[in-house]
């Protein structure tokens, strides 16, 4: 088998890039596996949209038979999104003997299990380097060139739609749903945005991220998720002005007791190198015991970003096509029958600082209340910044930082303050990261 035959699902941003990539450097993928690839069919849904000039000479349908059905086909790319039809789509695939690529982390955090189990059983690979970190080869590097650590944490900047709207209201001003439509224009968003601005994608690539790092089952419902919807301009001034960052963080870190899974804003010191990600980019930290800290860094979202991690996947999976299935690299890391649970951390139990905006009324005794709340729950202040707001001279802004307390005391704290008559509206409230420590 020379030339190998390739069915698209989806020809929108990835799919559009993955064409563009298949021709620009189909020469260097023949030196690089030995084979040709051709791309027989693509599957869209509207005919009638214009296609990139890459995808001239390929039929286009919209069908999913035509290339799930047609024993031509070898593999399959699924480059479509969301958990149905595609789920269904990549299994009837698999079912027919065809390996599958997939970008698609919605579907591998929520059905990877399922999805491993039918390409064992039926002896093809699935693959799916471009559903976490965009172009950064961060599943490759976790699962392979790090297989000689125990891993002890996962962290970084894994979305980055959020770190494009961060980074544009901070540095150019522009307000929430500006930036946001900036991001889907440029092709990073997901097709429903509440999956990037709630966390959820995140939470997605974080469940994958962890199952691999350490062995265990993927958990997507037990990663505890905050979007950045609550982030207001005001936050990432006050943050500046402090000397932290508002950064929109996946974090998987484990002991020898239980595994911590959570997403939500931080404030990151400047002078670490996390705070200094911006726009699109994404980085990830990940720690092991015997290499200590290495930084991935590298376009999160994007068309070519995108289609570099699948173009390699696909070399991977030709260069692997005469291979013993015994000598591929497991999905998680770990061998199907050694993947160990171990239990989940909830949100409550972690140990952290935090950074809180409070709206007050403007009178004596209003700080000592507050002070008096946090002190009751054993939460000591490391700093506050109370600024006047010219437009709402009826109440007074507080923002404080606290030293590491423990969640739970701060959920109960907060739950006191806001019951006082003297605080007017929400509460914000933002992890912080301190000495290293998320
Ligand atoms: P997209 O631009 O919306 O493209 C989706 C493609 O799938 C389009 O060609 C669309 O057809 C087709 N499609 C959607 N529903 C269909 C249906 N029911 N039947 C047939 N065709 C259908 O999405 P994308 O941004 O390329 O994302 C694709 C996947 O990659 C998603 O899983 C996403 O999470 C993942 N991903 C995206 C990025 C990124 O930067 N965009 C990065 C990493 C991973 P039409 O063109 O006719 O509408
Ligand atoms: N919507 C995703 C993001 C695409 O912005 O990171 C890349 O996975």
């Amino acid at each position: 088998m020379d030339t190998v035959n390739i069915g698209l699902l989806g020809l929108g941003t990835v799919g559009g890039g993955t064409l563009q990539l298949l021709k620009r450097h189909a020469d260097a993928i023949e030196r690089r596996t030995g084979r040709r690839v051709q791309v027989r069919r693509a599957l869209v849904r509207d005919l009638a949209k214009p296609r990139p000039a890459e995808a001239a000479d390929v039929a286009v349908t919209t069908d999913p038979d035509e290339i799930l059905d047609d024993p031509a086909i070898h593999i399959v790319v699924e480059l479509v999104g969301g958990c149905e039809p595609t789920r269904a789509w990549v299994l009837r695939a698999i079912a027919a003997g065809k390996h599958v690529i997939t970008a698609n982390k919605a579907l591998i955090a929520q059905h990877g299990n399922e999805i491993f189990a039918a390409a064992d059983q039926h002896g093809v690979i699935v693959a799916f380097e471009a559903a976490v970190g965009g172009g950064i080869p961060i599943i490759k590097a976790i699962r392979e060139a790090l297989a000689g650590n125990r891993i002890e944490s996962v962290a970084g900047i894994v979305n980055g739609t959020t770190n494009y709207i961060l980074t544009e209201m901070r540095d150019r001003g522009l307000g929430f749903s500006e930036a946001l439509a900036q991001a889907q224009a440029l092709g990073y968003a997901e097709a429903d945005p509440s999956f990037d601005i709630d966390g959820i994608d995140a939470a997605h690539k974080l469940a994958i991220l962890a199952a691999i790092a350490f062995g265990t089952p993927l958990a997507f419902a037990g990663v505890a998720t905050e979007g950045i919807g609550a982030i207001s301009a005001e936050d990432i001034g006050y943050a500046e002005a402090l000397g932290y960052s508002i950064k929109h963080l996946a974090i998987a870190r484990r002991d020898e007791e239980a595994v911590e899974l959570r997403v939500h804003p931080t404030l990151i010191p400047q002078r670490q190198l996390l705070a200094r990600v911006d726009g699109v980019m994404n980085a990830i930290l990940v720690h092991g015991d015997a290499v200590g800290e290495t930084l991935f860094y590298g376009a999160g979202a994007g068309a070519l970003p995108t289609a570099s991690a699948v173009v390699a996947d696909l070399v991977d999976v030709l260069r692997l096509l005469s291979a013993d299935p015994d000598h591929r690299v497991p999905y998680l890391g770990v061998r199907p029958g050694a993947i160990a649970d171990l239990p989940l951390r909830p949100l409550e139990a972690i140990h952290s600082a935090y950074y809180l905006r409070l709206s007050v009324e403007d009178h004596p005794g209003v700080m000592a209340d507050i002070t008096r709340i946090l002190a009751d729950h054993e939460i000591s202040i490391e700093a506050m910044l109370q600024r006047p707001d010219p437009t709402r001279p009826d109440t007074m802004p507080i923002i404080l930082l606290t030293h590491r307390a423990w969640e739970r005391a701060m959920n109960q704290a907060l739950d006191a303050m806001s019951r006082l008559a003297s605080v007017r509206g929400p509460i914000t409230r933002i992890r912080v990261q301190t000495n290293g420590t998320w």
